[in-house]
């Protein structure tokens, strides 16, 4: 059963391409976070994620017991997309998975991105022990939650791992035809698949109340 609970969860974590807004004056370089915002960034950054992870754990689970990975692999591409934009509405922040090798186009690392991949794969030595989320200041005004995902259960590898033999011929041709240009095959387990990154306007984190002192 925690197959069921951790597959659809993590595969629905990767069905997020999300919006992200281009902050404007990006160019200027970001003031550095204080201690006590990265804390709160961090901290709601850990429940946004859950939050839509059981959200879209919840429809994949479906998907997958009423037509298995075959049926999943469709509505990873159709359904996840809008269940994630509806989370990040919610909370005011902009959701998105980012990668080195993506499925969807959408997921691909910029340069800033690609810098965190990097650090968190030289930082992960083994699965059960994934390197830390941390909370950074990419751009003016937001404060960016970034969290590594590891290929840490043999069900990833049904989408993610080596063709013919991880993934069976009939799902490929299936991924094939929705994404062309996918790259997200090959993993092994204990790899690193990608990043979940959050943005967070600053105003809307609400530090601890003795380093958040408002003085009129
Ligand atoms: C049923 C097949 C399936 C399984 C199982 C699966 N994935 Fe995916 N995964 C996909 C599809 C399809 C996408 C592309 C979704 C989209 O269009 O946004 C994807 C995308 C992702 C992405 C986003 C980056 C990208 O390349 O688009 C990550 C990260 C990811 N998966 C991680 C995982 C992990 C970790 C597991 C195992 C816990 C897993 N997946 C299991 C099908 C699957």
């Amino acid at each position: 059963m925690r197959i069921w609970l951790f597959i659809p969860l993590l595969c629905l974590v990767g069905c997020s391409p999300a919006s992200r807004e281009s902050a404007p004056g990006a160019n200027a370089p970001p003031a550095a976070l204080a201690v006590a915002v990265q804390d709160a960034a961090i901290k709601r950054g850990k429940a946004v994620a859950a939050e839509t992870f059981a959200l879209l754990s919840a429809n994949l689970q479906s998907a997958i017991q009423s037509g298995g990975v075959s049926n999943a692999l469709p509505f990873c591409s159709l359904a996840a997309s809008p269940l994630t934009a509806s989370m990040a509405e919610k909370h005011g922040v902009t959701l998105k998975r980012v990668t080195h090798k993506p499925r969807n186009p959408t997921a691909k690392a910029d340069a800033e991105e690609l810098a965190v991949l990097q650090a968190f794969e030289a930082a992960l030595i083994t699965t059960t022990n994934p390197p830390a989320p941390f909370a950074t200041n990419l751009v003016s005004g937001q404060a960016t939650f970034f969290a590594p995902i590891v290929i840490n259960n043999e069900l990833c590898l049904k989408c993610h791992g080596e063709p013919g033999r991880d993934i069976s011929i009939a799902d490929l041709a299936i991924i094939r035809q929705h994404y062309p240009q996918d790259q997200a095959t090959g993993f092994r387990f204990g790899q690193l698949r990608g990043a979940w990154r959050i943005d967070f306007p600053l105003g809307s984190l609400n530090p601890e109340p003795q380093t958040a002192a408002q003085t009129p």
